[in-house]
């Protein structure tokens, strides 16, 4: 099935705008995910193998995620469990709505099998997202909420504003993601410092401990950390107990022709692989297993997942793969998982 997409639809998906398609792509799921037949369609067409783990206290039918960015609004999240994914990040969500960077702010390399964009956390702001999720919820597979900053609200202001943003969708995530890592909100990455990540993360980590329901947090890192960086996030992840998600899009053109060298924004996809790789490699050297990661960057098959599986991750997350390989990607990595006899250790 994934060669029909492959063959058919890409072509005629890749002729039109990238955020036209995407946003299509979006009202059509939010739309059928309404009628319970096409979920039922969707899943058996999508469904492989249950290859189940537990990690950070969270029951997962399988390793392989929707990464964030995809579903900023949480709006089509009951159609997108239905593509066979073991869980899904929803957001970036930001307090207040805001529309995001200039168009075009969304570009595929084609032939690189990459992606830019500067969207910009293009989103309807929390309140929006949290009556989304009031419709959808329960999903079958736990569900991430990534939360990040308004672009108006400064550095110094942060801790504030995300707190505030987490306040009012903690009803509605398993796990929340501590979005750090775009290169496309001014300063955003600045955070990534030991102290100015502890200011950030210390409040919400105290405001879930005083919840009911003491939930999961993740850091997403950028792949383009300086190794001072890297190891204090590491070493606050292990002293407050939350895990990373390596990595984000990455602002390094060196894996890229000419061309796009001029092009501003987050590059993903397969030039983003090798990078992403060793960022998750280093930051696995570092937590030893004793906080989880997730490896998000280049996936676009059942080899490259396995692989990100093999250097320390957990879990793993798609959204490039998903646009260039299609709907049938998570099947297609499940099922290569299954063949090469890929079990979890914490199951
Ligand atoms: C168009 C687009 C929008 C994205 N938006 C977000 C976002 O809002 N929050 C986030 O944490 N990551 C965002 N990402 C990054 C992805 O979640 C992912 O980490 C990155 O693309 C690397 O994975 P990939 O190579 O499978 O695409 C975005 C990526 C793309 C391509």
């Amino acid at each position: 099935m994934g060669f029909l997409y492959r063959k058919f639809v890409r072509q005629l998906l890749f002729n039109l705008n990238p955020e036209r398609v995407h946003d299509a792509v979006i009202k059509t799921a939010r739309a059928a995910q309404r009628v319970e037949l096409v979920n039922s369609l969707v899943g058996m067409m999508t469904r492989a193998k249950d290859l189940p783990l537990t990690v950070a206290g969270l029951k997962f039918r399988n390793p392989v995620g929707l990464a964030a960015g995809f579903d900023k609004n949480c709006e089509a999240a009951r159609f997108l469990a239905g593509l066979g994914f073991g869980f899904l990040e929803l957001g970036t969500v930001t307090l207040r709505p805001q529309p995001g960077n200039p168009k075009p702010r969304l570009f595929r390399l084609s032939v690189d099998g990459a992606i830019i964009n500067r969207m910009g956390f293009n989103n309807a702001g929390a309140f929006d997202a949290a009556r989304s999720l009031e419709r959808l919820l329960p999903l079958p597979v736990p569900v991430g909420i990534s939360v990040g900053k308004n672009a108006d609200c400064s550095i110094d202001e942060a801790p504030k504003n995300y707190l505030e943003t987490l306040k009012i969708m903690y009803d509605y995530g398993d796990y929340f993601a501590v979005n750090i890592s775009s290169p496309n909100t001014l300063q955003l990455r600045s955070l990534h410092g030991e102290e100015k990540l502890r200011r950030l993360v210390e409040p919400m980590l105290d405001f879930a401990s005083g919840q009911k329901k003491v939930k999961p947090f993740f850091v997403k890192i950028a792949p383009d950390l300086e190794d001072r960086d890297l190891e204090g996030a590491a070493a606050l992840a292990l002293e407050k107990g939350f895990g990373l998600i390596a990595t984000n899009t990455t602002v390094s053109r060196s894996a890229l022709p000419p061309y796009w060298q001029s092009y501003e924004g987050g590059l993903s996809g397969k030039p983003l692989r090798e990078l992403s790789n060793a960022m998750l490699s280093k930051a696995a050297s570092l937590v030893k297993g004793k906080v989880p990661l997730i490896g998000s960057g280049g996936i676009f098959d059942g080899a490259t997942a396995l692989e990100k599986l093999g250097l320390g991750a957990d879990l793993v997350q798609v959204y490039s793969g998903l646009v260039y390989e299609g709907p049938f990607l998570v099947k297609e990595i499940l099922e290569y998982l299954d063949r090469r006899r890929w079990r979890s250790p914490r199951r």
